[in-house]
């Protein structure tokens, strides 16, 4: 499975989202998180991202290990989000800001 990270929080872009072509986003208030179950390894979401905060499950760096279980934990009580949306007005002022874990809203 392919995984979102912690870049992703306060960034939300959905690029991602307008890509997959099998649904396996589900959105929160501030991050978006992949099911593991749906995803079929395609790999066309990580470069639509402009955070880079997709992952294959195998190369996750060691850091980003939490968002695995995490990813799968989150898509199980959130909406499925299926069409790009509007990124929040200050996504680009989060992009690249380190550990953002503590911001996630869930
Ligand atoms: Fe969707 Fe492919 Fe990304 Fe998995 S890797 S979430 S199937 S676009
Ligand atoms: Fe998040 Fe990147 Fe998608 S910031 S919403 S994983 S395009």
């Amino acid at each position: 499975t392919f995984v979102v990270t912690d870049n992703c929080i306060k960034c939300k872009y959905t690029d991602c989202v307008a890509v997959c072509p099998v649904d396996a986003f589900f959105e929160g208030p501030n991050f978006l998180a992949i099911d593991p179950v749906i995803c079929i390894d395609c790999a066309l979401c990580v470069p639509e991202c402009p955070a880079d905060a997709i992952y294959q499950d195998t190369e996750l760096p060691a850091d980003q290990i939490e968002y695995l279980e995490l990813n799968e934990e989150l898509c199980a009580q959130w909406p499925n989000i299926t069409e790009l949306k509007s990124a929040p007005e200050d996504a680009d002022k989060w992009n690249g800001v380190p550990d953002k874990r503590a911001l996630l809203e869930k």
